[in-house]
């Protein structure tokens, strides 16, 4: 009897090693690594990750970027639909947001200077007057640690950095996380956890561009977008949000219900004048719903964001000029790709009535942001 028992519980211990091994082994045959260049003495490496529907996303570890996301259109055919480069020294060369991981701050803190706890720190300005997305060596621009984790039912692949005291301005050692996951749902499911030894701001977001007809196949003013926002952040001409929250009814900025990009976009309103298109943060309504959503009739292609982050950076690629020549060796002209950027509203450390981006020393900031690509 007690060796039956002792048979039994041997099967029972061995399969389950074997299944958690089979299961560690899943991840990283579903995740391919390979080289891709060399930064600053660091290794660059290429992630392609395939889902069990057979699409691909690549991601890579300087700048924790995402740069392919190949899709199915209605029929069938599948195509990459966000803006990156084939190969590395392209990257280095192009714009330096494409998909990138944006932080400490993104977006812009207005002259670059802000107050926290009586002392004033002052960032690098990179944008006019004021400092845009963490300076310009910021987290888009710095090699990632990365690790494909045995113990995932997806393809994912976790990127860590540990950014030190006063990097780019900012006080406090960061040890932040961005760890994304294709699943079998065609959702990017990026989570970010960032800690600091002193007290410090946060504001991380992705900064992928969109475009469903395949990037670099033209603009993207045919697109339809719903945005769940009741209110959004004017700014100046510089971009710094002037404090207000504004209804978006009765504006070229209601998306409440669908409308083009490009509906709207020329009109002779103050804000788009401004942002010289769409560039603004939009106020969700109520997040970790489907906060935005973009379809595109002609590919049939849907994305959906949903989002734990109070705003959204809807911006149009405005300052695309057709100068980047990224994959397949196409042209991202003016306005051909849009970002949704989920995170907190621009300037907010300078801005008392804006929900805070302080993080504490000790404390743990998560967020999590899915991207969803399906087709209607
Ligand atoms: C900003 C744009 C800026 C772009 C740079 C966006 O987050 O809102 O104004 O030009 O990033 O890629």
């Amino acid at each position: 009897m007690k060796k039956v028992l002792l048979f039994s519980l041997t099967v029972i211990i061995v399969s389950v090693l074997l299944s958690s091994c089979n299961q560690s082994s899943k991840n990283k045959e579903m995740v391919k690594k390979e080289n891709f260049g060399v930064h600053k003495g660091k290794d660059v490496f290429l992630f392609t990750l395939k889902n069990k529907a057979g699409n691909v996303l690549k991601l890579t570890n300087f700048g924790a970027r995402v740069t392919w996301i190949e899709v199915p259109d209605r029929a069938g055919n599948k195509e990459n639909i966000t803006f990156g480069y084939d190969t590395f020294e392209g990257m280095i060369k192009g714009d330096p947001y494409f998909g990138s991981v944006v932080g400490r701050y993104a977006n812009r803190i207005a002259k670059g200077k802000f107050t926290l706890d009586g002392v004033e720190y002052s960032l690098p300005i990179n944008n006019g007057a004021n400092s845009l997305h963490g300076g310009p060596e910021g987290w888009h621009s710095v090699v990632w640690d990365a690790e494909v984790p045995s113990d995932s039912d997806f393809p994912t692949v976790k990127f860590t950095y540990k950014s030190p005291d006063m990097e780019a301005g900012y006080p406090g050692n960061m040890n932040v996380e961005a760890t994304y996951t294709w699943n079998d749902n065609n959702e990017i499911v990026i989570n970010y956890k960032c800690t600091t030894d002193k007290n410090t701001v946060i504001n991380i977001t992705n900064h992928a561009y969109f475009n469903l007809h395949g990037a670099g196949n033209g603009d993207i003013l045919d697109h339809q977008v719903v945005i769940n926002a009741d209110r959004f952040v004017p700014v100046d001409s510089g971009l710094i949000p002037t404090g207000e929250l504004r209804p978006v009814a009765g504006t070229p900025f209601d998306f409440t219900k669908p409308h083009t990009v490009g509906e709207r976009i020329n009109e002779k309103d103050e804000q788009l004048i401004l942002g010289g298109g769409y560039d603004h943060t939009f106020i969700l309504n109520s997040p970790r719903t489907v906060d935005a959503s973009v379809y595109d009739a002609v590919s049939g292609r849907y994305m959906e964001v949903i989002s734990d982050q109070p705003g959204v950076q809807f911006y149009t690629g405005n300052f695309l000029d057709g100068t980047q020549t990224g994959h397949g060796g196409k042209k991202y002209i003016y306005r051909s790709g849009l970002c949704l950027e989920t995170g907190h509203y621009p300037d907010s450390p300078n801005q008392q009535d804006f929900p805070s981006t302080t993080l504490k020393a000790g404390e743990t900031f998560t967020s999590q942001t899915i991207y969803r690509f399906s087709v209607k």
